[in-house]
């Protein structure tokens, strides 16, 4: 970490390269910001919210029925054409809404037959509900270090395999997809199975594939930052009917319930030797997410745009290095992700933030970013960050020399604009300060 505040590390000299336009001073010095008005995020109240979506939800108060299971049947519930309409949008033979992402991850596993006290890999990139949801299934997360793009290293899977590891869960990290589909082959080749967190990645592809539909089981979240925002919820997809049965069950499908889920025929099984754990969604918030679903695809446009123009212009600033998408366009455009190799990130983010722009360093001493796998302190027997980050150190390095701006689907082309005079601008005064002798 820097000591002084006001200046980046100069850790190497570089030569000054920028324009009389970038020589305004820092608003972190002063100057005057390229922004001054709130970066717009859901805290902002910069939401995705149509009058339908409003009339949705108002329709389903006005119903008086406000539990999936009452006396109708499947087909005739909000939950229950919610859950259609997922398995259209996805393709898959199953969906289950439930009340939040981490319930669906911990659903898939324990739907997988991962037993209770297995290890499961995940990557030490994630926010804080992927080890979290381990935790819940019973299992326990084992670690694993992420590439130059901040994606789940397979190669540092393979190396630190055991037998004991039952399943591998991956993430798509702010939206951008991990190697799922190497993962994918590497989980059949040790016969476990992969689920995927695609919590932060809601419609977001990869060849021409959605995320969520390459491993056993896909986890989302219907959280208020999401591309599908009802306050709180999630749901899980999966072409495996044991699995889904197995989910349904231990949600709380009790007394016969599981059987609406299975239309055409028996379900796998009762349920019946399985807790049941009441994860389960209501109709109020299936009412609003179905109007939401059919807006999704315009949502999915603005966040490609807005990411496409901020990455291109950026993409080959000097000083910073860009999240690459492991294949072109697979990545949601959630968040625009950048490194300062060697540099010091967290002053970057602190200018950025003078300039108008939520920027986080995502490894900053002074942040207790749930990202950081060294403020998962429940999974350690220590509470000293040192120690913890050398579990995993290239994972602890990355992070610290990354920064990472919420991209909403709100942003105006203007404010994608202000993002990028605002890191053009750091970055050439960063520049300038590593050049002085
Ligand atoms: C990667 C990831 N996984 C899981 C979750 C958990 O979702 P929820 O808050 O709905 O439990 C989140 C939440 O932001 C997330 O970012």
């Amino acid at each position: 970490m820097n000591g002084n505040n006001d200046a980046p590390a100069a850790s190497r000299p570089r030569p000054a390269s920028h324009s009389a336009e970038l020589e305004e001073p820092l608003a972190l010095h002063g100057g005057r910001p390229v922004r001054d008005t709130p970066w717009p995020t859901y805290d902002k109240g910069a939401v995705f919210v149509h009058p339908d979506d409003e009339d949705a939800a108002i329709r389903a108060i006005r119903s008086h029925l406000y539990f999936r299971y009452d006396h109708r049947a499947q087909k005739e519930t909000e939950c229950g054409r919610f859950e259609d309409e997922l398995c259209r949008y996805f393709g898959t033979r199953h969906a289950l809404a439930v009340s939040s992402g981490t319930a669906a991850l911990a659903l898939a596993l324990m739907g997988a037959g991962v037993p209770a006290g297995s290890l499961v890999a995940c990557p030490g990139f994630t926010f804080v509900a992927t080890p979290s949801a381990i935790v819940l299934a019973g299992c326990r997360p084992l670690l694993v270090e992420v590439d130059d793009d901040l994606r789940m290293d397979l190669d540092d899977l393979r190396r630190r395999w055991r037998p004991d590891i039952r399943a591998i869960m991956v993430v798509h990290m702010r939206g951008f997809a991990a190697d799922v589909e190497a993962l994918a082959a590497f989980a059949a080749e040790m016969g476990v199975p992969l689920i995927e967190d695609a919590v932060p990645a809601l419609g977001a592809e990869l060849n021409g594939r959605k995320l969520g539909t390459f491993g056993a089981a896909g986890a989302f979240s219907t959280q208020s930052d999401k591309a599908l925002n009802c306050g709180e919820g999630g749901f899980l997809i999966t072409d495996d009917s044991t699995l889904f049965a197995r989910a349904v069950a231990l949600s709380g499908a009790y007394e016969g319930r599981l059987r609406r889920h299975f239309p055409d025929g028996e379900p796998p099984l009762t349920g019946l030797d399985l807790p049941l754990l009441s994860l389960r969604m209501d109709e109020i918030r299936a009412a609003l997410l179905r109007a939401e679903l059919t807006r999704l695809p315009q949502r999915l446009t603005l966040f490609h745009r807005n990411y496409a123009h901020v990455s291109q212009a950026l993409a080959d600033l000097p000083g910073i290095a860009v999240r690459r998408p492991v294949a072109p366009g697979a990545y949601l455009g959630e968040a625009f992700v950048f490194r300062v190799p060697g540099g010091d990130a967290g002053w970057f983010a602190r200018a950025l933030r003078a300039e108008g722009i939520d920027a986080r360093n995502i490894g900053a001493d002074d942040d207790l970013n749930v990202r950081a796998f060294w403020n998962w302190r429940f999974l350690y027997d220590t509470a000293d960050p040192g120690q913890i980050r050398a579990t995993l150190p290239r994972t602890a390095r990355l992070l610290t020399e990354t920064v990472d701006v919420p991209l909403s689907s709100n942003l105006t082309p203007d404010d994608c604009d202000d993002l990028i005079r605002a890191v053009r601008k750091v970055a050439a005064a960063r520049e300038t300060v590593l050049a002085r002798p």
